[in-house]
């Protein structure tokens, strides 16, 4: 009886969620603010600096292989997914897609023959895109060489594997809309928050999702977990907020991938996935665009962080072994690079003292870069990097642990302690 009452509420919610997911709720009409710079552009080259801002090459295609042709793995806590083929190619490719196939897949999340899409795919994000845009970049797309590259079946655990059940997670989670420019600010800004929400998808890392893999919100990017490490909050400038920062600072630290110094004395060092952004992508995009985001990154509201570490409260009883461990190997490993007293040596490595990746919580971080090594991509401005070596071959995790937790109570940072379970916790998951 339990049973089949549970059964009939399964059924009917399955019903609503339907009726909510065909409503017509759609918004095509917004008009995307110009950019500042391209208004003259071609539609080619238009829609080729939108792809560019999108990332689509970046997850479209596999390190090392032809361009857009697909099969990269990106890994989530729901399975393993492979990019599709999006080249020319009509059998495996969107070659015998239309424009409307195209807008339909950026707008509202489906491929031909009404096939519903995971939002792996950022089309939560990609909603935002004007038809015009979306056209431009069909148009771009339509110029590059087709790859005859079958596509490989996503390994996705059950129920995700169930393609029907996102007409449910659809209905829950997604309303397609074109950006709506907020008049209360210029142009300008608007840009910025169009590319920002939109089609350069900053939120699909910079903000938490719920064990539906729904993000919070589009518009306030307050941190979130991705690819095994934690995208900071670009509300919070104790994370990745750029409030107090000038807008040149921001734009150099988005196409170099490192600043240190600049106008404001501010220190970034790209590194894990949002390295690769830089590399794939925003370091390639139209100065005046980056200029927008930058406006738009400077406006975002102040937001405290909610406390997510467990471990702050926590006293170590053997703390001041630990620390003195940990300075013992601080000066053995680390203080070559980042300095006797973690101040960091300009452009090879980063100051270790008030640096925001030390202090921050949660300290996924931190752990990983000491356990992998950190990776600034090579850029036109930034052509050749200094990089930080991985330390998991030749330390323990209690001797990372200590090391640690070192750094994050010395020379002013003060931030809890690190234990070895959190080093061990943290280097499960993929690299990238
Ligand atoms: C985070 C990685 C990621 C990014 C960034 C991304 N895509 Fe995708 N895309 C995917 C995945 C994964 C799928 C498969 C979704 C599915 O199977 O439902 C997909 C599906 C698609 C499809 C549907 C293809 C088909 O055969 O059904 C199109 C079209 C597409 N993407 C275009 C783009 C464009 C254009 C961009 C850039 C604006 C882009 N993608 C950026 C991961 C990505
Ligand atoms: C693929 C996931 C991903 C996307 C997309 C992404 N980020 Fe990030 N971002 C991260 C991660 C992870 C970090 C933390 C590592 C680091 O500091 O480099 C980060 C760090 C940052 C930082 C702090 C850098 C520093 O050194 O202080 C800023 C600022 C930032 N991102 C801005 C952006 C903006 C703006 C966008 C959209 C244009 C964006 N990110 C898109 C993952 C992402
Ligand atoms: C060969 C020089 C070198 C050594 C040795 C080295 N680092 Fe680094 N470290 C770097 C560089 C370069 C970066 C920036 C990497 C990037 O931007 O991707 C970095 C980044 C970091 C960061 C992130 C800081 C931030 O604000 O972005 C931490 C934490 C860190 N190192 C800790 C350590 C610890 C702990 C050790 C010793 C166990 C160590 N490093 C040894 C060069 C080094």
């Amino acid at each position: 009886m339990k049973l089949r009452i549970a059964w009939l509420a399964i059924l009917a919610c399955a019903v609503v969620a339907l009726a909510v997911l065909f409503w017509p709720r759609d918004r095509q009409s917004g008009e995307a603010p110009a950019s500042l710079s391209t208004v003259q552009l071609d539609p080619v080259s238009r829609g080729r600096a939108l792809v560019t801002l999108g990332n689509c090459e970046g997850c479209h295609t596999v390190r090392g292989g032809r361009p857009f042709a697909g099969g990269r793995s990106i890994p989530t806590p729901f399975g393993n997914f492979f990019s599709p083929n999006i080249t020319q190619d009509a059998r495996f490719g969107i070659g015998s897609w239309s424009a409307d196939d195209f807008w339909s897949a950026l707008h509202n999340g489906y491929a031909p023959g009404r096939k519903l899409l995971y939002p792996t795919f950022p089309y939560t994000n990609f909603t935002k895109l004007s038809r015009a845009d979306a056209d431009a970049m069909f148009a771009y797309l339509r110029t590059v060489a087709a790859v005859a590259a079958p596509n490989r079946e996503h390994r996705l655990k059950f129920p995700f594997n169930q393609r029907w059940l996102l007409a449910v997670w659809r209905g829950l989670f997604f309303t397609p809309g074109v950006y709506e420019p907020d008049t209360r600010h210029d142009a300008e800004w608007n840009r910025g928050a169009y590319l920002v929400q939109g089609v350069a998808h900053c939120s699909a890392c910079h903000e938490s999702r719920n064990a539906l893999g729904a993000v919070r919100s589009k518009d306030n990017p307050s941190g979130g977990l991705v690819l095994s490490w934690y995208a900071p909050s670009l509300t919070n400038s104790k994370e990745a907020g750029v409030q107090t920062w000038s807008e040149t600072d921001i734009v150099t630290l988005l196409r170099a991938g490192v600043i240190v110094g600049g106008e404001g004395g501010h220190q970034g060092f790209t590194f894990g996935p949002m390295a690769e952004v830089v590399y794939d992508s925003l370091q390639h995009a139209d100065p005046a665009d980056l200029k927008a985001i930058a406006v738009y990154l400077k406006s975002l509201p102040e937001v405290p962080a909610a406390s997510k570490d467990i471990r702050s409260g926590v006293v170590l009883a053997n703390l001041p072994l630990v620390m003195s461990n940990g300075q013992r190997i601080y000066a053995d490993h680390c203080a070559r690079c980042h300095g006797d007293q973690g101040e960091g040596r300009a452009v090879v490595a980063p100051a270790l003292a008030g640096s925001r990746v030390v202090n921050m919580s949660p300290s996924l971080d931190a752990v990983r870069i000491v356990l992998y090594g950190g990776y600034a991509p090579g850029t036109q401005l930034n052509p050749r990097p200094f990089g930080m070596p991985p330390f998991y071959p030749t330390l323990s995790s209690e001797q990372m642990a200590s090391v640690l937790t070192y750094i994050r109570g010395s020379w002013g940072n003060g931030a809890p302690p690190i234990l070895p379970d959190d080093v061990e916790a943290s280097s499960t998951g993929p690299l990238w």
